[in-house]
């Protein structure tokens, strides 16, 4: 019996390690397609600062068009920098490759 109880006692801190790496990763925001992309990430970092990004998938190409357009309001409501036209592009091209369809 005693033999038996280091295993136990490591098995158990396997399950606590395991249950509270999958409460972590159910509580992630969901992960962007191609997440590691220069667009995704010029999308985080110009998108994500006032709100977490929105999933692409969330929005029609359409939308996103007139979505950017009022984002860029706040933006300069902000004082922040405004988007050149390479990030514009670059940011609306990642999102429509992207959005949803309805
Ligand atoms: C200066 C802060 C700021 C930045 C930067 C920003 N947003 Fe927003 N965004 C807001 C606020 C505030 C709202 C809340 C809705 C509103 O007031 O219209 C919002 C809402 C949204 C919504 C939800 C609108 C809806 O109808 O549910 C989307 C989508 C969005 N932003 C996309 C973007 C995108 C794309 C960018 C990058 C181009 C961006 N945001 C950058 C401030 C910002």
């Amino acid at each position: 019996m005693r033999a038996f109880r280091p295993l136990n006692r490591s098995l158990r801190a396997a399950f606590i390690l395991a249950f509270v790496g999958l409460v972590i990763s159910g509580c992630k925001p969901a992960s962007l397609p191609d997440a590691t992309s220069p667009a995704a990430q010029l999308y985080v970092s110009r998108c994500g600062n006032c709100h977490v990004p929105y999933p692409p998938h969330e929005m029609t190409a359409a939308m996103w068009d007139t979505q950017v357009t009022m984002m860029e309001t706040k933006i300069q409501a902000a004082g922040m920098r405004p988007l050149t036209s390479e990030e514009r592009a670059s940011i609306l091209d990642y999102l429509k490759r992207n959005a949803g369809t309805e």
